[in-house]
């Protein structure tokens, strides 16, 4: 039996592979497949209301959650799927970044999978994921476009020139977007994770606390979260101290406005800067309606094509990483057994091509 040789660039090419996802970085346990860009099945097992009592993921109980979990859920997404294990064309699975001993969970089982089905395998960073996610269901989307990745650790604003190859046109000075509505949240005492909770909680106010300058004319395409947290926290504190009552719903929706804007508009003015006609977004925080609708108007208003993943492909899903595995299994780019997980990734690695790494690497 010929096995895959990782090291050679594989000629095993088809225009619609059948790729199986496999996501366990953080406390989702996730497994989809994908025919071509078709989402043919997508499972996610979570231990979120197990840690939300901790306030936060513990790494520990992540962990044990996705040793239990994993194997059911990848076999729910093979049978839903309608397919066999023979069927599957490659293994694509998260390498990193995020919790290590979740991240090894995924990549042992991965491996080994691949291994006994003699598929190819294929790593796959999960922030490119979430850049990727856009592609699922959408046949006509490709490069060059301009995409916002908001999520729980990142945020920046991109221009995807081909697939798997982007330019940072800007990105967040301090905080990542997602971990300011974290922040924001545990100081109006809503539970983990903060953005869901922001935006219900902003429903119910409107945006009348003055919350600072977020580098909108300045600063070219880059922005500052920590200025506007440190306002929302010295806003309540003073309040309470002051035993003043205050709405947390204006706090919450003024927070929302402030922190989302700044994107929208930087985003829409990078995308006429290079003069593509596509904007994307992902992450988890793209999840959030207003962002979702201010983006929408935005490039409405400069006959911009918006495309968004739906809302459960924001938030961390298997489907998104079966997406970039496919660009990469379209690159050639295949994984070797001796792949292990990576807990941090810089943005600017996690951007470059593998080619234009192995070149700087030669
Ligand atoms: O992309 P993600 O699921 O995980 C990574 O960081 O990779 O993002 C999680 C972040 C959390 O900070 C969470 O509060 C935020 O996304 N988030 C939201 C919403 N849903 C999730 N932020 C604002 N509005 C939402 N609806
Ligand atoms: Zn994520």
């Amino acid at each position: 039996m010929q096995r895959y040789n990782p090291f050679e660039k594989l000629n095993i090419q088809k225009p619609d592979p059948i790729i199986l996802g496999i996501e366990s970085s953080c406390d989702e346990t996730a497994a989809a497949v994908i025919r071509g860009r078709k989402i043919l099945s997508d499972e996610i097992a979570s231990s979120a209301t197990l840690q939300a009592e901790y306030g936060g993921v513990v790494p520990e109980l992540a962990s044990r959650a996705h040793t239990d979990e994993i194997a059911r859920v990848v076999e729910r997404a093979v049978k839903n799927a309608g397919i066999t294990y023979q069927d599957i064309d490659a293994v694509a699975v998260t390498y990193g970044a995020g919790l290590l001993g979740a991240l090894l969970v995924g990549v042992s089982f991965a491996k080994a999978f691949a291994y006994a089905l003699n598929k190819p395998l294929i790593a796959v960073n999960h922030i490119r994921g979430h850049l990727a996610a856009a592609y699922l269901d959408e046949p006509t989307l490709c490069p060059p476009f301009v995409t916002l990745l908001a999520s729980g650790g990142h945020t920046a604003i991109l221009h995807a020139k081909s697939e798997g190859d982007f330019e940072i046109l800007g990105a967040t000075l301090d905080d990542a977007a997602g971990e300011a509505f974290d922040k924001v949240a545990r100081v109006l005492g809503l539970s983990y994770p903060g953005g869901p909770h922001i935006e219900r909680c902003a429903r119910e106010g409107e945006p009348i606390v003055p919350m600072p300058k977020m580098l909108k004319g300045g600063g070219g395409y880059n922005f500052s979260y920590s200025g506007l947290k440190t306002a929302v926290i010295n806003y309540c504190h003073t309040k309470e101290q002051k035993k003043e009552d205050y709405s947390k719903a204006d706090v919450a929706c003024s927070f929302q406005k402030a922190a989302v804007d700044v994107l929208v508009e930087k985003t829409v003015s990078a995308a006429k800067e290079k003069g593509v006609s596509t904007v994307t977004a992902g992450g988890g925080v793209a999840a959030n309606g207003y962002l979702r609708e201010s983006l929408e108007k935005a490039c409405q208003a400069q006959g911009l094509r918006l495309v968004l993943p739906p809302k459960r492909y924001c938030t961390d899903n298997a489907a998104m990483i079966a997406s970039e595995g496919l660009v990469q299994y379209r690159l050639g780019n295949f994984a070797s057994m001796d792949l292990t997980a990576k807990a941090s990734i810089p943005l600017a690695a996690t951007l470059q091509t593998v080619q234009s790494r192995m070149q700087k690497e030669k």
